[in-house]
């Protein structure tokens, strides 16, 4: 990992020990619009669209997908946003392994069938005739057809993805091509093992037209496996003011977004929030007590968190008094608020109506869950699900949700401040 620009404060934040606590109980309150802001705090917000534009600037630059240039636009839109803000700001990098499909396909007769080559299948390009296979691909079912050499295609159901492709290694199959159970297509398949063959995913109506196919004649396909494992760098964006090298609370919500998809609510919304409570206490006593965070590579597993809390001190971590994340929310009428025992109690006093929505936070992973397994108390602010989620249709978000959501997420962290 790597930290630019260098100072000697954020050495103090160095890699130290992993201590490993248990994570904190989890609790949610559920907060309706109706309990939201004064009348006189709904006004301001009505002319206050800074977090909107920012959502909407996010937005028009495509998917921001952690790796790639259109990411790296967005980390410097919003590193520019918090030095307008008054803040500082560095830029932690960190690197780990991501599957990418530079594009596979299966060919045959001239036509190409678009292919997803599965996480943990080898590369490569390679011709065989293409053998179906009964059922769904278990050991018995290899048994009644001969795909020795050949190229195997089986039906996606009943047993794992890994099991069947183990079934047809075993039987000699030098590829194998894994068809949807349903009409569309299947992208992002992962098999828990590496495997030294070729393994790719088409829709269920390709591979419909295939199995016909081999049934009136022999078929003989080409198949492209171009996936493998590379080197991605993320990049979290901290806003801090000058000399802050122990926050009592880091406020912060995930910039990137899923590949194909403008995450307008996911979590662009997050991140103009988190942006927006910093704008906001900018010239107050309360922009010193922590720091902002635009979180990369959440939708990769986590990555940003995590190098945040790996590369922080144990000291540095138990001195949070509690860890902010904003993850969608944009959309949906209730705000959701999960978190630590002791900190939803402190939100439940912010918001006196707020009710216990759960005993734990399963609804979605999202950055808290790192700084929760370092003991860290959390608070996590969400809306939940909603029909475009990681689809190209998260394209916007609504203004007034935004703005209610800095609200409570400024009352909270003043409360938490003074607690
Ligand atoms: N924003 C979602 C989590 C979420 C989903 C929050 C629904 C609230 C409601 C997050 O970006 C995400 O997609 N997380 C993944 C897991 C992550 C480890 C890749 C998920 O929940 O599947
Ligand atoms: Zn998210």
């Amino acid at each position: 990992m790597s930290v630019r620009p260098q100072t000697k404060s954020w050495l103090k934040v160095v890699l130290t020990t992993i201590l490993l606590l248990t994570p904190t109980a989890c609790a949610v309150q559920n907060i309706t619009t109706a309990q939201q802001p004064t009348v006189k705090q709904r006004t301001q917000n009505q002319t206050d669209n800074q977090a909107y534009t920012d959502v909407q600037n996010l937005v028009n630059m495509g998917p921001r997908v952690a790796g790639t240039p259109t990411n790296e636009k967005a980390s410097t839109y919003i590193e520019q946003q918090y030095r307008q803000a008054g803040y500082r700001t560095r830029i932690q990098t960190f690197t780990y392994s991501k599957f990418r499909d530079a594009g596979s396909s299966l060919a045959l007769d001239g036509t190409t069938i678009k292919a997803n080559a599965f996480r943990g299948s080898a590369p490569g390009k390679l011709s065989g005739k293409l053998v179906a296979v009964p059922n769904f691909g278990r050991a018995n079912d290899f048994t009644k057809v001969n795909v020795e050499g050949a190229i195997a295609i089986v039906k996606r159901g009943e047993i794992r993805f890994t099991e069947k492709v183990q079934n047809a290694t075993n039987a000699g199959a030098i590829g194998v091509v894994i068809f949807n159970n349903k009409p569309d297509s299947l992208s992002s398949g992962t098999l828990t093992q590496t495997f030294k063959i070729p393994v790719v995913g088409i829709s269920g109506d390709d591979g419909d037209t295939l199995i016909t196919r081999t049934q009136i004649a022999p078929l003989n396909i080409d198949l492209n496996a171009n996936g493998r494992n590379v080197d991605v760098t993320g990049r979290n964006v901290i806003a801090y003011q000058e000399g802050v090298t122990q926050p009592q609370v880091i406020i912060g919500g995930h910039y990137d977004s899923v590949e194909g998809s403008p995450g307008a609510n996911d979590n662009a919304s997050g991140t103009a929030v988190v942006l927006d409570i910093a704008r906001k206490v900018s010239q107050t006593p309360l922009a010193r007590q922590a720091w902002f965070i635009a979180f990369d590579a959440e939708e990769d597993g986590l990555h940003g968190s995590r190098a945040f809390v790996n590369a922080a001190t144990p000291q540095f971590l138990s001195e949070l008094k509690g860890m902010m994340n904003f993850d969608m929310v944009g959309v949906n009428n209730k705000l959701l608020i999960g978190g630590s025992s002791e900190l939803t109690k402190l939100a439940k006093v912010v918001q006196p109506q707020a009710q216990l929505y759960g005993a734990n936070c399963a609804n979605g992973a999202s950055d808290h869950a790192p700084f929760a397994a370092k003991g860290v108390p959390i608070l996590f602010f969400y809306r939940g699900m909603e029909a475009n989620y990681h689809t190209p249709n998260d394209k916007t978000v609504d203004p007034k949700l935004l703005n209610e959501t800095i609200q409570t997420g400024l009352d909270i962290f003043k409360r938490l401040v003074n607690n």
